[in-house]
């Protein structure tokens, strides 16, 4: 089950670069695209930014409705994440042609995906200047929650259930360990 997380530590759902999942609407349509390219900001205000092309179905719907989700999906997402990184949803509907679960969010109008095991709510912070340059997304955190079996003040990769997963490129992607170098 999914708990709430302090936004001034909901940076640490991203620190260790998973592939996420963004999620946004255009013109009530849902759209969702993998993205690897993103990194924590600042954590007090919580801001975060996101690499996203201009040419992206999901640039557009983020720029229409000014907000959008992170969903961070388990590893067992891995074919899911790859299919709907090779199709756009200017094409088709992803959810849908996927069989993807939307639910509703806390203080976002995009919609959030079922399944997630961690989600950042997000609203678009007005710096078009940086994004229409550099195709950088600067956005704060607005409410954050995640799978309280594997996050409690950080992922639990020690814990038993789901993991992250991270891109390496191409088709590949890649598990972490649960090994654990330093403790508290
Ligand atoms: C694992 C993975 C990571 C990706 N990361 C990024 C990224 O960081 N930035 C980006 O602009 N595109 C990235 N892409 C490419 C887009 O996800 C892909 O072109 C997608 O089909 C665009 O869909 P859309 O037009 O519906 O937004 C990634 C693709 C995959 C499979």
């Amino acid at each position: 089950m999914r708990k709430k997380v302090p936004l001034d530590i909901a940076y640490r759902i991203i620190q260790p670069g998973p592939t996420v999942l963004v999620s946004s609407l255009y013109n009530e349509r849902c759209a969702i695209t993998p993205i690897a390219w993103h990194m924590p900001v600042s954590d007090d205000p919580p801001i975060i930014a996101l690499e996203i092309y201009h040419g992206h179905f999901i640039y557009k719907a983020v720029m229409q409705t000014g907000d959008f989700v992170v969903n961070v999906p388990p590893s067992e997402m891995a074919e899911t994440v790859r299919k709907l990184g090779s199709v756009s949803g200017a094409k088709v509907d992803k959810f849908t042609e996927l069989g993807l679960v939307r639910e509703k969010s806390e203080k976002v109008s995009s919609p959030r995906l079922g399944g997630a095991i961690a989600i950042l709510e997000c609203k678009l912070r007005n710096e078009k200047a940086i994004a229409k340059k550099y195709d950088l997304i600067l956005a704060d955190v607005v409410y954050a929650e995640a799978e309280e079996s594997v996050f409690t003040d950080r992922w639990m990769p020690e814990n038993p259930g789901p993991r992250i997963l991270h891109h390496l490129g191409g088709k590949i992607f890649y598990v972490p360990s649960n090994e654990i170098i330093t403790k508290k």
